[in-house]
């Protein structure tokens, strides 16, 4: 009878408060039939789940809680502004990852080397010495170079604290551009040079070529994005960080072609070309319903993403000059889309153009960087940034590839 009498005056209560509730903000659910029964992140969960347990067995239920949490970003500092954030950002207590790297990485290679002097390395190494990573790709160790000019601050693990937004300089340059940090990665690994003509040639909206172009050693810049209106974000996003006196056609060119037809265009061009395809987007597909690749309608785009990658990087490969590096990246854990597709494009350089190509191993940046970023451990080709609650980072996947005729 008591239980009776309760539920009774709880009903009323929640009558008495819809009644305090205005009609007009009163919130209906979707009608049934509108909404989708399984909404794109429920279908993306059900994929990864199905996908990525078998792929990282124990380590998925940590990725996946991190996939599933806010991400952490980075501050990429823009040297071309005329107010420098660096101090600004410090004293909030963050700490530019890539100038604090690990005193600890040169031994690394001591060590891959067999304790031979590093100079000595060198010439063993640019014979390819096999790592056994795989059976059947080669990898090249070199030493790591990385560019003084690329600056990227990030809050200390396990700090979840946001950044401010950037204010524009008085030329309307603004100071940082806020991005995943891993992202900064696989520009990095470019490892630039002074001179270089580089294509970046999935570039929009446009985060790894502001990376790339602060490292301020680029003769020549092509910037590709096959959507005209990405492209124009990509430009609005140029306009905001460089100088107008730098966005010349002799330095800088912008275009909107489709990447795959690239070899058509322009072949054994580029000192260094970045491959940064579309894929799943993992991240995003987990948590926004809007333009997701899990969508029903879409899901044979999404069934053809490992061909699109795998003639993209083709693309990119006949791009490159005989000697050239390229780096293939995505932001996805997916073993199809990442090292299936380098293999695949290692295979079909060779049988369609006769291209020979070697793995450039990354070991040396991923044994720099294992402070800031988590890394999927044996990865049997390319490295991979694995999102972590303590550093909420990724997924990037990497992989550096090198010309050799
Ligand atoms: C992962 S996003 C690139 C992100 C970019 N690199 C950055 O760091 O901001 C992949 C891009 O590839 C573009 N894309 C898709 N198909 C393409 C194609 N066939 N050729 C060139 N770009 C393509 C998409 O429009 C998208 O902007």
């Amino acid at each position: 009878m008591a239980a009776v009498i309760q539920t009774r005056l709880l009903l009323r209560k929640v009558k008495d408060l819809r009644c305090l509730t205005p009609r007009r903000t009163r919130v209906k659910g979707k009608w049934a039939t509108t909404q989708p029964k399984s909404p794109p992140t429920s279908l993306a969960l059900q994929y990864m789940d199905a996908t990525y347990s078998l792929q990282l067995g124990q380590q998925w239920p940590s990725v996946r809680v991190s996939l599933l949490c806010e991400k952490k970003y980075g501050a990429l500092l823009n040297n071309f502004s005329h107010e420098s954030a660096l101090a600004d950002l410090q004293a909030q207590g963050c700490m530019d990852f890539i100038g604090h790297t690990d005193q600890d990485a040169q031994p690394f290679l001591d060590e891959a080397s067999g304790g031979e002097p590093e100079g000595s390395m060198e010439q063993e190494i640019s014979s390819s010495v096999s790592l056994n990573k795989s059976d059947s790709v080669d990898e090249e160790l070199s030493p790591l170079q990385l560019s003084p000019n690329i600056k990227c601050l990030v809050f200390p693990r396990g700090d979840i604290t946001r950044f401010k937004a950037a204010r524009p300089d008085g030329f309307g340059l603004l100071s940082y551009y806020l991005m995943d940090a891993a992202s900064v990665l696989p520009c990095l690994a470019l490892n630039v040079q002074q001179g270089d003509s580089v294509l970046d040639l999935c570039a929009a909206p446009g985060g790894k070529t502001l990376a790339l172009l602060q490292t301020q050693t680029i003769r020549f810049l092509c910037v590709n994005d096959a959507s005209v209106s990405r492209t124009m974000r990509l430009r609005k996003v140029l306009h905001s960080y460089i100088p107008k006196e730098l966005l010349t056609n002799d330095r800088i060119r912008i275009t909107s072609f489709d990447g795959t037809k690239w070899g058509e265009i322009e072949r054994n061009t580029f000192d260094r070309v970045l491959v940064d395809v579309p894929c799943t987007t993992d991240r995003h597909s987990l948590m926004e319903d809007d333009n997701n690749i899990f969508k029903k309608s879409r899901t044979s785009e999404r069934r053809q993403l490992p061909q699109l990658q795998t003639e993209l990087l083709l693309a990119g490969v006949e791009a490159a000059c005989p000697g050239g590096e390229i780096v293939y990246s995505t932001c996805s854990l997916s073993q199809l889309q990442n090292q299936c597709v380098v293999e695949q494009a290692i295979h079909l350089a060779r049988e369609r153009h006769g291209i020979h190509l070697q793995v450039v191993s990354l070991r040396p940046l991923t044994h720099t960087f294992r402070k800031t970023f988590h890394f999927a451990p044996d990865l049997h080709l390319g490295e991979m940034v694995l999102p972590h609650l303590a550093a909420n980072f990724g997924p990037i996947y990497m992989c550096k590839l090198r010309r050799l005729n």
